[in-house]
């Protein structure tokens, strides 16, 4: 570290984003369509890179959907989350969105005022908090009580409100349910239970739907890098069950981000310090929670990797660690600031790297970034390919 900033920064590979997304949507089946959802991370670079690649942009608030026109003025988006204002209502009426995925009776009311005033009429899928069973995830948005979606006691209101209203046209149901599952025949079940349930309601409500949302939740598996979700498998089974759908639902949609951009992002910080601590060897990075929150928020140990570097001044005291448990702390006046638990280390040293990878998703997005006020990490986004969309567009034209 003599004289130079200490090493802290996010790096993007762009060309390896570019390439497994293009393999993943490739491999889906007939009237399946893969959107992304750019809560995960919407960094300019990655937007460019993903634009030409997938069926559009999911977004969550007017912010995102900014940033979504920024990279193209006609990439489809879909317009979703918990709590809309008038405002974003506004917004996405006048900045063209395909859909907005409703999640109350009351917000059925404002869209169709908002798309009246408009002299528009704005296609809805009506979000459900459906009952489950589900499979195991991270984290559960449905099936139990959450602040997403219609309850399922509620939608004869809602479907009734959606098909009477003017300024709404009734389009399907949106059933993101979970986070991260990392099983694809847990997933393929998962379907087929939105399968049932939908045409279920279409018999009941006297409805057809034309789009089924599935949501996201393709699970990362950080506990064991070599074990991924099978996206194979999981795309074959979902080729048989997508023919057991309805003909008249002409899309499935799936709107992703962990799966899609977890993997093209490392977060490196370099150990500023190691010290034993009440029996535990604390390693302690430029950087923390406050830019790679994920951890902390998932409450585990994020793998990670060490980069030795040689480099250091001759006249300062260089603690390690040898084959023993270290605890990675950040830099923050908190003992929640957590990076990894517990893990066996060869060797590490103060001034060494650390690497952590599969931190492109829910990384530096969730993180509060100015919390003590520490200089931002950089953010390096590399690609031997350029990758801007072919929708953007370009001065002059
Ligand atoms: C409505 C909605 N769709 C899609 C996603 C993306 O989920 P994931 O990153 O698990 O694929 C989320 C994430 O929470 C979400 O809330």
């Amino acid at each position: 570290m003599n004289g130079r900033e200490p090493v802290c920064r996010y790096v993007y590979d762009l060309d390896a984003l570019a390439g497994h997304v293009a393999k993943v949507v490739a491999a889906l089946p007939e009237r399946c369509r893969m959107f992304y959802a750019m809560k995960a991370n919407s960094a300019q670079p990655v937007l460019r890179t993903l634009a030409p690649l997938v069926a559009g942009f999911e977004v969550a608030s007017g912010g995102e959907l900014a940033k979504a026109r920024a990279v193209s003025a006609d990439i489809p988006v879909l317009f979703g989350g918990p709590a809309k204002t008038p405002s974003e209502i506004a917004q996405a009426l006048r900045q063209g969105v395909t859909r907005l995925h409703v999640e109350s009776v009351l917000e059925l009311h404002r869209v169709s005022a908002a798309a009246t005033r408009a002299g528009q009429v704005a296609d809805v899928l009506l979000r459900v908090n459906l009952a489950g069973p589900f499979p195991p995830a991270t984290l559960a948005m449905a099936g139990k009580p959450t602040q997403f979606g219609i309850d399922e006691s509620e939608l004869p209101k809602a479907v009734r409100a959606a098909v009477e209203l003017p300024g709404v046209r009734f389009t399907g149901f949106h059933l993101h349910s979970l986070s991260n599952n990392l099983s694809a025949e847990a997933h393929l079940d998962l379907l087929e239970l939105y399968r049932s349930t939908v045409v279920r309601w279409e018999a009941q409500f006297g409805v057809h739907c034309e789009v089924v949302n599935v949501g996201g939740g393709i699970g990362v598996n950080y506990a064991d890098l070599a074990a991924q979700f099978d996206w194979a498998r999981f795309t074959t089974g979902l080729e048989q069950l997508v023919r057991t759908f309805p003909a008249h639902w002409r899309e499935v949609d799936f709107e992703c981000g962990r799966f899609l951009v977890a993997a093209c992002g490392s977060y490196l910080t370099e150990v500023l310090d190691v010290k034993r601590n009440h029996g535990v060897h604390y390693v302690l990075v430029r950087g923390g929670t406050h830019h790679f929150r994920l951890p902390a928020s998932w409450q585990h140990s994020h793998p990670f990797s060490v980069r030795a570097v040689d480099e250091w001044p001759a006249d300062l005291p260089r603690p390690y660690v040898r084959s023993e448990p270290v605890t990675v702390v950040g830099e923050l006046c908190t003992p929640k600031d957590v990076l990894a638990r517990d893990v066996v280390v060869e060797r590490l040293r103060a001034g060494d790297v650390l690497e952590f990878p599969y931190a492109g998703a829910y990384g530096w997005e969730i993180s509060h970034h100015d919390f003590l006020s520490h200089p931002h990490p950089d953010h390096i986004f590399h690609a031997r390919v350029p990758h801007s969309s072919s929708r953007v567009p370009r001065p002059g034209t």
